[in-house]
């Protein structure tokens, strides 16, 4: 009874952590700069936190410089039913334009 309630727990814990490394993970540089900025904390890759998935971000087919801008200065209207992100102006123009390519760069992989 207990080494079975033992292989469920590990079958579970190996489905989590097989679920986990399944998320994409950004380029180190990339990756650096998203912790750096704490986006991370409100956005993930391919599934809903706070904020919209950077897949669905990727959708809009923004131009990088319009990203850029948007982190600057979002503009809520654009996500009905997410709250609004705060404006980020203390991203520098390069960190912000390495995301930005980095998320269109989603929708061109998923095609
Ligand atoms: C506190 C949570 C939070 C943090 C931190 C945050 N975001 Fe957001 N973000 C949101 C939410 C919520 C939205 C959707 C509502 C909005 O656009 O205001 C959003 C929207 C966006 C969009 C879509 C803009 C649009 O108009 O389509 C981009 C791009 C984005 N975030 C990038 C970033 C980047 C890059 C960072 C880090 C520099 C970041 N966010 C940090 C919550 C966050």
């Amino acid at each position: 009874m207990h080494m079975r309630s033992l292989g469920i727990t590990s079958l579970l814990l190996t489905t989590l952590i097989l679920a986990a490394t399944a998320q994409k993970k950004p380029p180190a540089d990339v990756e650096k700069i998203l912790q750096k900025h704490a986006c991370l904390a409100c956005h993930q890759i391919e599934t809903r936190l706070v904020g919209p998935a950077y897949q669905e971000v990727a959708k809009k087919k923004y131009k990088p410089e319009q990203i850029v801008a948007l982190i600057h200065k979002p503009d809520p209207s654009h996500w009905p039913g997410y709250p609004p992100m705060a404006p980020m102006p203390q991203v520098p123009k390069e960190d912000a334009l390495k995301i930005a390519k980095w998320i269109n760069s989603l929708a061109a992989k998923k095609k």
